[in-house]
């Protein structure tokens, strides 16, 4: 915690019956000075207190010390209002940023901790579709947040890419794909996932008329669990057709991961899974498949082992709960993964829970919405999946035209298109909270004015252009009582509330709150400029202004880069 929110906490507590953490997360900044520095609304207490909030404020602004950092606490109507030192939080705000830097924002709150987090998780030899996309953004941000407040953190790609389907597959290859022999290279052979899905429509287009492929279907996944050489080597081929283009994906999204054991990685471990839940009196057969009853808790059975014995999502779910925790011993083991298997992960972890696992408890499903085209480029309505790739292209594109439009002598333009293109995708992604579908609109999200990734990126560029004209570098050696505008208190107060927002993000998995920050920080910074200037003839106050806004520009892209954007300096 900052010291200025610190001494907030400290002060309330005293009175307040709610934990440190509890307080800090209601504390606020008020939209106005008059209304103070920070505030707490008090009708976060009024239940447990039994007494109206305005009364609350009114009694806690009586009893409650000033002095230090802070100057004077008054209640208004449901609001306790505290108000700090200017000269002090100036100092101490604009001081850190400097010396910090590129580290500013970071906190310790997780040191010794270990995050786990399971991101992306595609299934292969099937394309990148978009939904891929903000399980990707969503969980590279939660990994970046983390990190920022000290966890250690492991980020794992558990790819779907284990399944009777894989059975289907090779029949469907060995029947109806291409001759791989004296073929060195997959290259060679042309096969790519377009490929691959045609064999697996082609696969259940035969199969309704010739059921028995189903039964060879089914063989090949035995053979595959069972470690046959000729099944191994056919889908690990699938595999690396598919991760071949995943990584190409990626790489361009700048998304990395620490792991790629996806759910094969785990077949020599099933065995002992299913016998630990058989050990504890859990499993029972039914309709010939192996299953957790889990009636009692309202939900559908949990299906270990079909009747041919072949394992299940679920089952690898499971088993690969158990190892991370081996493995890793996670403190939290954080799950993104769309709403709709909200259930699948309930289930699950219900098991792990019957199973006695206490650390089920630091388990977290965190899912989100859909995302939704709005008509017009790319819209789902001819009924074709949208492509990862194609999205991304489409996206670096329209940047292009736009910055040809805006500033076509940029030296490096081609990189900073796509900077902004895909900075406008992954915006996107994460300015609305992540339980709510996105409408994705071209114009919405390339728009350099409009609440999207462009307009951060183009303020930050803007900031950057602006320390340029001046001519100096910042210097945190200035004389901090120059600074009387309520414009700069404001703008420091924002700057001031970094880590805190970080910390609210980690603890909700919610990236939104950082983006909703760096939206707010754009528009107070451009209020200030509207009204202040920074080239003045004053130089002491010219060289207090140059480190107030080249904290802008370094909060901003901090804060950019924690959400998995680029911030270039021209644009
Ligand atoms: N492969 C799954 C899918 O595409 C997502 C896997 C998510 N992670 C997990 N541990 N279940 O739907």
């Amino acid at each position: 915690m900052d010291i200025f929110i610190k001494n907030i906490v400290d002060v309330l507590k005293v009175e307040v019956p709610l934990s440190e953490e509890e307080i800090e997360g209601f504390i606020e900044i008020p939209p106005d000075l008059e209304k103070g520095d920070y505030a707490f609304p008090c009708f976060a207490i009024a239940k447990q207190l039994r007494n109206a909030p305005a009364k609350i404020s009114a009694e806690l602004a009586q009893k409650l010390p000033t002095g230090g950092i802070i100057t004077e606490i008054k209640a208004i109507g449901p609001y306790l209002n505290f108000y700090v030192s200017r000269k002090m939080i100036f100092k101490a705000v604009l001081d850190e940023v400097f010396t910090k830097s590129d580290s500013y924002g970071c906190s310790e709150s997780g040191a010794g901790k270990t995050a786990v987090i399971d991101y992306s998780s595609p299934n292969i030899a099937k394309h990148l579709a978009v939904h891929h996309l903000r399980s990707a953004v969503i969980g590279n941000a939660i990994h970046n947040i983390y990190k920022t407040i000290g966890y250690k953190c492991i980020g794992i790609n558990h790819l779907g890419d284990w399944g009777t389907q894989f059975g289907q597959l090779i029949v469907a290859f060995k029947r109806w794909g291409p001759d791989t022999k004296g073929h060195v290279s997959i290259k060679e052979t042309g096969l790519d996932i377009t490929k691959l899905n045609e064999l697996y429509v082609k696969f259940h287009k035969e199969a309704k008329d010739n059921p028995s492929l189903e039964n060879e279907a089914r063989d090949w996944f035995k053979k595959l669990e069972n470690g046959n050489e000729e099944a191994e080597k056919t889908w690990q081929y699938f595999k690396d057709i598919s991760l071949s283009e995943f990584q190409r994906v990626y790489e361009k999204l700048g998304i990395t991961f620490d792991s790629y054991a996806g759910e094969s990685f785990y077949n020599n471990m099933l065995d002992d899974t299913v016998n630990r839940i058989k050990d504890a009196g859990l499993a029972e057969i039914s309709e010939e498949a192996l299953i957790v009853n889990l009636e009692e808790y309202d939900m559908p059975p949990c299906i270990l082992r079909k009747k041919d014995d072949a394992s299940l999502y679920a089952t690898r779910d499971i088993c690969a709960a158990e190892y991370r925790k081996r493995e890793y011993d996670f403190n939290k083991l954080i799950y993104v993964v769309g709403s709709e298997q909200r259930l699948h992960f309930k289930q699950f972890f219900k098991v792990l829970e019957l199973m006695g696992y206490e650390w089920v408890d630091d388990c977290v499903h965190v899912d989100f919405g859909l995302i939704k085209f709005k008509g017009g480029k790319m819209s789902t309505r001819e009924g074709k999946v949208i492509l990862l790739e194609d999205l991304l292209e489409e996206s670096c594109k329209i940047a292009m035209e736009i910055i040809e439009g805006k500033n076509a002598d940029l030296e490096n333009k081609t990189e900073v298109a796509n900077q902004v293109g895909i900075g406008a995708i992954i915006f996107s992604e994460l300015s609305t909270k992540r339980v709510k579908d996105v409408l994705f609109d071209w114009d919405e999200i390339l728009n350099f004015d409009g609440e999207t990734g462009p307009y951060v990126q183009y303020t930050h560029a803007r900031l950057c252009s602006v320390l340029r004209k001046c001519g100096e570098t910042a210097t945190n050696e200035v004389n901090f009582d120059l600074f009387k505008e309520d414009d700069e208190l404001l703008l420091v107060k924002k700057l001031e509330f970094l880590q805190l927002t970080i910390i609210r993000a980690a603890r909700h998995c919610e990236p939104s709150i950082i983006s909703k920050y760096l939206l707010d920080l754009c528009s107070t910074f451009n209020r200030f400029y509207q009204h202040h200037r920074i080239l003045i003839d004053d130089s002491e106050l010219k060289k207090a202004r140059i480190l107030l806004i080249d904290s802008v520009r370094q909060v901003i892209k901090n804060g950019l880069s924690i959400l998995g954007l680029k911030a270039p300096e021209r644009m």
